[in-house]
């Protein structure tokens, strides 16, 4: 047996993202782009993007909402499981981000079904109140807020939506006394929120891959 160090964990994880999503020349240029303008290496793993094109899929989302676009690697993911009809409506604080979002999801052709709302979310999400309810919606953005876009999302997604939460191990730190940052504290107001609002039903699954250790909480709109 191999013990999960992180060089065996991080072998599987090539493995694993040679052997189910393999080289996609759209994701790896946005990828490079949002390395050269300088954004944080902190885009979704390979397979944590598969993973949540597959959830638009299963639950057969046309609506979808995302709370931190980066420069819009998981926004292709999510755009291109979506029938035609079907919309990432995607919100970003930092121009920049928006910026290099948007030539992203243009070279990856699916700009007809992607629009990058700038500003911060707590501004924005009030904005979205009379469109059509939200299908799936994904928070990846500040954890300090984990507890304000769960509460958005309950609020904008209709009864039966997916909502999935990104880093919500933070390197063990969530179960770790000692680990006090304020986006540990925001990690656990969500996922203390996720078990007992009861407009929640949730789980959460660990992650080991290129990022390192951390997880996704995944939740139903009750
Ligand atoms: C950080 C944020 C993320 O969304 C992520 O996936 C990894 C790290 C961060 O702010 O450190
Ligand atoms: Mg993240």
């Amino acid at each position: 047996m191999t013990l999960p160090t992180p060089e065996s964990w991080s072998r599987v994880d090539r493995y694993l993202t040679r052997t189910l999503v393999g080289d996609d020349p759209a994701l790896r240029d946005a990828v490079a782009d949002q390395r050269a303008a300088g954004l944080p290496a902190i885009e979704v793993a390979p397979l944590t993007g598969k993973f949540l094109h597959l959830m638009v899929r299963v639950s057969g989302a046309h609506r979808v909402l995302e709370i931190g676009t980066l420069g819009g690697y998981s926004a292709i993911w999510m755009a291109r499981a979506l029938p035609a009809d079907g919309v990432v409506v995607t919100i970003e604080a930092e121009p920049v981000n928006a910026e290099v979002a948007r030539s992203n999801l243009a070279r990856a052709g699916v700009s007809d079904r992607v629009r990058v709302l700038e500003g911060r979310a707590a501004d924005v999400l009030p904005t979205l109140a009379d469109e059509q309810p939200f299908d799936l919606v994904f928070i990846d953005a500040d954890k300090e807020s984990n507890t304000v876009y769960l509460d958005w999302a309950a609020r904008l997604a209709r009864t039966g939506a997916v909502v999935i939460v990104d880093n919500v191990v933070r390197s063990g730190g969530v179960a770790d006394p000692a680990s006090e940052t304020p986006q540990v504290h925001g990690v656990r107001r969500g996922l203390e929120m996720l078990a007992r609002d009861p407009r929640f039903d949730a789980t959460a699954l660990q992650t080991l891959d290129a990022k390192g250790w951390d997880g996704v909480a995944v939740a139903v709109v009750v």
